[in-house]
Formats: C-alpha cells, sequence, structure tokens
C-alpha cells in the first residue's frame, strides 16, 4: 500500500498520543513533516520519524508534498491553521474544537469545500465500542423512546495547567471546562440523542481555580427536539480525575458508560457490560478517552476509500454551538432557543 504522507502543526502535549499512533500506523502512513513555533518540540518529534522534516514556521510545512496535516495547536488557531493548510491542498484532521466560534467553523468548512479537500473534528470517544453498540441499539429502537440524559464530570486540573500562554483564557482556550474537558460528554450525548437541542438553560462559574479568567465548573438542562432533557456538570475542581459517567435513558432499559465501560440494562435482559479494547498501555489518559489511534485509522481508511471522514464538520460544529449556548445562557441569564427551534 502507497504510504500516505502526513505532517502535524502542534507538538504540545497531545503530539505523544499521535506519535504513538503513528508508529504504530508506520505501513501506511509517512509523518514526514512537523511545525511547533518552539522548534525544539518539533525536533524532537520529528526524531522519532526517519526523513521527518522540521521547522518553527507554518510556511514551510504549506510547501511540502504532503497529503494530510493533522491540526494539534492552541483553539483559537485552529481556525487559520486548518484554512492554510485546506487552502495548500492537504486533507485536515484538527483537534477538538473544531474552532472558537461557529463561524470561524463555517470559514473552515467553506475552505474544504471550495478546494475540494476533507475536514475532519477529533471525537475520540464517539468510538468506545460500547458507544457504537448503545448506538446501534438506539438506532434499532431497543430503548424505545429516548426520555433523558445525563453527563457528569469531576476532573482535576491543578494551577500548572493554566501556566502557558493560551490556557485558562477567553481569547485563545475560548472557555474553560465545557470547551476544552466536558465538550466530549455533549459531544457523545449528542451523538447518541440522534436529534439536536432546541433549549439550553446553563451557568458557569469560577469557583476554586483563581488564576485563570474561564470557568471551573458548569451546568445546565438542555432540552433535545425529542423532548427528553440532558442533565449536564463538569468541574475542573475535584480531587483527582475520576472516571466520567454518561447515562441515555429510554422508555426500555439504560445504557451508562463509566471511563470506556458500557453497562446495558434493557428491559427483561440480563445487564451486559461492553469493556473496552483499548488497554491501559495505549498512549493517551483513559479518563479522557484513549481512542485516538481507532480515529486516526478510520479518518486513512475514509481517505482511501474516498468516504467522508470522520468527525464531518458540521456534526462537530453543532457540538461546539452548544458549548457556546451553555456560555451565552449563563452570560445572558436566561434560557437559550436554539437556532434549530427558532428556525422552525
Ligand atoms: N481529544 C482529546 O482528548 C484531547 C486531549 C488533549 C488535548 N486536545 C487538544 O489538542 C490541542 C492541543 O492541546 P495540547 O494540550 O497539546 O496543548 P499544548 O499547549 O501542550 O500544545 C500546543 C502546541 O502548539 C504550539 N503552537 C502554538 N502556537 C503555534 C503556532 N502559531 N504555530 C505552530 N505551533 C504553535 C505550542 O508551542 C505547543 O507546543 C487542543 O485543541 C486541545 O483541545 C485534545
Amino acid at each position: 500500500m502507497e504510504k500516505i504522507k502526513a505532517g502535524i502543526i502542534g507538538c504540545g502535549r497531545i503530539s505523544s498520543v499521535y506519535q504513538a499512533a503513528f508508529e504504530n500506523m508506520k505501513d501506511e502512513v509517512e509523518l514526514a513533516f512537523v511545525v511547533d513555533k518552539e522548534v525544539c518540540r518539533a525536533r524532537k518529534l520529528a526524531a522519532a520519524f526517519p526523513g521527518c522534516g522540521y521547522s518553527d514556521k507554518l510556511e514551510d510545512l504549506l510547501k511540502q508534498p504532503l497529503s494530510v496535516v493533522h491540526v494539534l495547536t492552541p483553539h483559537f488557531l485552529h481556525k487559520e491553521h486548518a484554512v492554510a493548510c485546506l487552502d495548500a491542498g492537504f486533507h485536515v484532521l484538527t483537534e477538538k474544537p473544531v474552532a472558537l466560534t461557529t463561524e470561524d467553523a463555517d470559514a473552515m468548512i467553506r475552505a474544504a469545500d471550495r478546494n475540494g479537500r476533507q475536514l475532519g473534528v477529533i471525537f475520540q470517544n464517539r468510538y468506545i465500542e460500547g458507544i457504537q453498540e448503545v448506538k446501534k441499539l438506539i438506532e434499532q429502537g431497543k430503548f424505545g423512546r429516548i426520555t433523558g440524559a445525563f453527563s457528569t464530570l469531576n476532573w482535576w486540573r491543578p494551577p500548572s495547567y493554566y501556566e502557558c500562554d493560551w490556557k485558562g483564557s477567553w481569547e485563545k482556550e475560548g472557555g474553560g471546562v465545557v470547551i476544552d474537558q466536558a465538550i466530549h460528554s455533549l459531544d457523545l450525548v449528542r451523538y447518541l440523542m440522534g436529534c439536536e437541542p432546541v433549549k439550553v438553560k446553563g451557568h458557569i462559574d469560577r469557583r476554586i481555580l483563581t488564576n485563570i479568567e474561564v470557568e471551573d465548573v458548569a451546568d445546565a438542562a438542555i432540552t433535545f427536539e425529542n423532548g427528553s432533557v440532558y442533565s449536564f456538570f463538569a468541574c475542573n475542581y475535584y480531587t483527582s480525575n475520576s472516571p466520567i459517567r454518561v447515562e441515555i435513558s429510554g422508555e426500555n432499559g439504560i445504557a451508562l458508560l463509566t471511563q470506556n465501560e458500557v453497562l446495558i440494562q434493557l428491559k427483561g435482559q440480563e445487564p451486559r457490560t461492553i469493556y473496552p479494547s483499548v488497554g491501559p498501555d495505549v498512549k493517551g489518559e483513559a479518563y479522557w478517552g484513549n481512542y485516538h489511534e481507532i480515529q486516526i485509522r478510520d479518518f486513512y481508511r475514509c481517505l482511501r476509500e474516498g468516504r467522508p471522514v470522520p468527525t464531518d464538520p458540521e456534526d462537530a460544529k453543532r457540538t461546539l454551538g452548544l458549548v457556546l449556548d451553555i456560555y451565552r445562557s449563563s452570560r445572558e441569564n436566561r434560557e437559550i432557543i436554539t437556532e434549530r427551534q427558532a428556525t422552525e
């Protein structure tokens, strides 16, 4: 199989997960060029891949004969970096969130369209085996009508986590625990519901982590098109990184995700648990989802087969829209009627 040439922009914390994935995928993908404004980080990542070039300038990457670029930079740079790469003729897989605003996400989608290139967004937790099984059972109607959902995230981000030039800032991170950590829970519930939120009443606050501008806690009641209410809670000031929990409740049963394990209890059936295939030895933290390699492999498979890549940027934009509606609801202290509901 001819190897696909790939590049990376942003060689910070998450790049070690990509390094491990590309080492495992070396028969099909060649990591050929990496960029970081801190050139020592780019040099270190490049050193793990024979022949891989590196630079501290995006322009150097844009001149390379690459097919795909992975955008692993701070949130406020996703749009600029993705659009530059799409305009250079590369396919792009960007980290979450797709961008800081839905207008920026639209600009990225337009760039993909005008260049005939594909844009995907990482939401690796959709690939957890139990989540895939629950999605299938919901679509088959096995849960009956979906009546509600909850998610809780209690994690710990020490002050040192925010000691960098973008975390903890509205302008650069775009928010706190909601846009950065709990976006995965919001995305999973949207994905499983199979329909969109119509009303959002949310509240955010900064209670413990006083060295940041953004929220360290948030809760919301989110009503979906099917009438079910999703109860959302997230905070970054717990004593440790406790497993996230996401529960979907239907007329005929419930499904509960705890970290990467899913318990399914359907009426009249023995409860069963679907365990993750991805073990603790895989690079990445299990508590935030170590399914990156599986999504990255799926991305390349779709490119080879000429199919739409995951996650569709319109879909990722809707998850971003939900994040932004929680912020707006809190800022304006009112229930937000989402765009979808308002246009009906
Ligand atoms: N999917 C997940 O579960 C998950 C987990 C962690 C991080 N992430 C995402 O990955 C992205 C990066 O997060 P991180 O924790 O690795 O951040 P980080 O700060 O550790 O790394 C960002 C890197 O980008 C580099 N950079 C900044 N501006 C640049 C520029 N103009 N040109 C080139 N390089 C530049 C920085 O020097 C840094 O090395 C974010 O979008 C974050 O949300 C996703």
